[in-house]
């Protein structure tokens, strides 16, 4: 077998596939597009779900690319020498173009020829179809193996279970598939005999790739309806690739972390492979910083935050953080070892060398927010533990107020309990979320309630007014504009701000001009709820005393206003008429006011 590096195998495999006609394109975005059912990409096949249903791709029938993939299922299991949340998948599609005839004698022609993998070919087991009622036997792929030259007792059958592939227990395109696995160990295979494959001790057989020959279309009610075309989806993990072709026991020991172990090595005094715990650890950071670096300096980049995938973020930074202490990884060290990574991948995702300032400072910020509450945590759950005996159930309560007081992930709870042989009472801990929620929706409601008298058409109006005003003065007359106060009724909106003296004709006129502006180009006002934090983030303004991951409604007027508050508004500017300013008053020295009016 050859040795590879990472960069090689991923050349050999997009080469190959441009030889045989298929054109090279980019990796997807790690965040989908449309599809509410993921929150991350989590297969090559899924950015080209549409073209497998039969829309048109621009670049043709045949592609092949090296997708970033994420996995959050087994987190927990990251840590041992296979699992990892952030991967890539050397991929090829046929979309309505080859099928089984082509794709088989390529797979063979790949692992086998000197020029590509070089696998010896009694190595190599194959798994078919063994087919049911949704679908016959694949005794055709087995032909064509058998053809290519694989051992007839190193092909398998398996069931729906073992061979057919599909977005997991969702709807889409699926089929039955033909999987390829190295034999790791001959005697072990050689003494099962065929039909066993199931059997077998885990280690014996390792699987690298998959061709899916999608014909079905999986719909809601569970049934397979047959696909307008036939498609070929592979797939070949790159990392397991590597491991596997470079006789490594790990993942983590291929070309890709090298450079990172070495940094955490110098930056802990620890040896990777010193013992099974620090060895654990390591490879804990090394994952997720790894994860973390992808999906902030993503083109779609998502930063830390409480919900979806801000909140799986948050979890992997957080749980590196805790196993980074366990080594003796210094405060801010996430962002050196994120360098590393940046480093390594930089000739193939762009993306990270471009956004590698916002990399390094959301993973500093998120490590320093969680450092400064880790022990201080850590101390409150050994308190809650210490009166439990094995076996115990930590109380939805006290999970609750772990995450809220001290940030740590239920998950995170969830996961030290373990360690020390306790459950924790999840649906405990999601009512008293529950009820926080309620509690601070209200609360911010009434904080963000921005001093209307009633919510009558015109009141809500010269409220939207007041927001273009508050924008106005930022820009026409200081950006240290704040408001300091909010009256209005239906006759007029009464706006208060820290200024030292009255606005001069000059600004008065533009004031009006740049929001009047605004009221001719018909802007939709458009609500967005998020965190406080994500706000703070996305540039708006309003109050961020309040507690941490509080949920707030958000309101903009295209880019020229942006405001935390808790509504209502017009839906569209074009709704307010014609913005006035009527008159101007001074509240104290360092506070003026504006009153204004909307003419019809
Ligand atoms: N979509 C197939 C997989 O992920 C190739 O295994």
């Amino acid at each position: 077998m050859k040795h590879l590096t990472s960069e090689t195998l991923r050349q050999l495999y997009l080469k190959f596939f441009e030889s045989k006609g298929h054109k090279i394109i980019p990796s997807a975005s790690l965040i989908p597009e449309n599809d509410p059912t993921v929150l991350f990409t989590t297969a090559g096949m899924h950015p080209l779900v549409p073209y497998l249903l039969g829309e048109k791709h621009p670049e043709g029938a045949r592609l092949t690319d090296v997708q970033k993939c994420v996995r959050t299922g087994d987190i927990d299991e990251v840590g041992d020498s296979s699992h990892c949340t952030f991967f890539e998948m050397l991929g090829n599609w046929s979309l309505g173009d080859y099928f089984k005839a082509e794709m088989i004698p390529w797979s063979f022609e790949f692992l086998t020829s000197p020029d590509y993998l070089g696998i010896p070919v009694e190595d190599i087991a194959v798994t078919c179809f063994a087919g049911d009622n949704d679908c016959p036997k694949d005794e055709e792929s087995a032909q064509l193996w058998r053809k290519c030259g694989v051992l007839p007792e190193n092909i398998y059958f398996l069931p729906k279970s073992g061979n057919w592939w599909g977005p997991a227990g969702i709807t889409g395109p699926c089929g039955p598939d033909t999987e390829m696995h190295i034999i790791r160990n001959r005697e072990e295979a050689d003494r099962l005999g065929k039909y066993d494959f199931d059997n077998a001790p885990s280690g014996t057989f390792l699987e690298i790739w998959n061709d899916v020959f999608m014909q079905y279309n999986k719909t809601a009610d569970g049934a397979y309806e047959p696909l307008k075309q036939r498609n070929v989806d592979t797939g070949m993990g790159l990392e397991r690739t590597l491991c596997i072709l470079n006789g490594k026991s790990s993942v983590y020991e291929t070309d890709i972390f090298e450079r990172a172990i070495e940094k955490i090595e110098s930056l802990t005094g620890r040896k990777y492979g010193e013992n099974a715990e620090v060895t654990r650890a390591f490879r804990v950071v090394l994952d997720h910083v790894r994860t973390a670096t992808f999906m902030i300096g993503d083109v779609k980049g998502i930063v830390p935050s409480n919900n979806d995938q801000g909140y799986i973020l948050r979890r992997i930074i957080r749980r590196a953080v805790r196993f980074g202490r366990n080594i003796g990884l210094p405060q801010g060290s996430l962002k050196e070892v994120a360098a590393t990574i940046v480093d390594k991948y930089a000739d193939v995702y762009t993306e990270l060398v471009k956004n590698s300032s916002k990399i390094y400072e959301e993973l500093e910020k998120e490590e320093t927010k969680f450092s400064k509450t880790l022990q201080q945590g850590i101390r409150e759950f050994e308190k809650a533990v210490s009166a439990l005996s094995d076996g115990g159930e930590i109380d939805g309560v006290m999970a609750f107020h772990l995450y809220d007081t001290y940030g740590f992930p239920v998950e995170i709870t969830e996961e030290m309990a373990r360690e020390k042989g306790l459950t924790v009472d999840v649906k405990g801990y999601e009512a008293a979320f529950a009820e926080h929620q309620a509690k601070s929706r209200a609360g911010s409601e009434q904080k963000f309630a921005c001093g209307l008298a009633d919510h009558k058409e015109q009141t809500t109006n010269l409220h939207t007014a007041t927001h273009l005003l508050h924008a106005a003065l930022k820009k026409v007359c200081s950006p240290e504009i704040e408001q300091r106060g909010s009256n209005i009724t239906e006759e007029r909106l009464r706006f208060d701000f820290n200024f030292s003296r009255k606005l001069t004709p000059e600004e008065v006129a533009e004031v009006e001009r740049l929001i009047n502006e605004q009221i001719a180009l018909d802007v939709p006002v458009v609500m967005k709820e998020m965190t406080l934090e994500e706000a703070k983030i996305e540039g708006f303004t309003g109050l961020f005393e309040s507690k941490y991951g509080e949920r707030v409604k958000t309101y903009s007027i295209g880019e020229f206003s942006k405001e935390i508050c808790g509504g209502p508004h017009a839906e569209h500017t074009g709704l307010l008429g014609k913005f006035k300013i009527a008159k101007q008053e001074n509240v104290s020295a360092g506070v003026k006011r504006i009153k204004a009016v909307l003419i019809k």
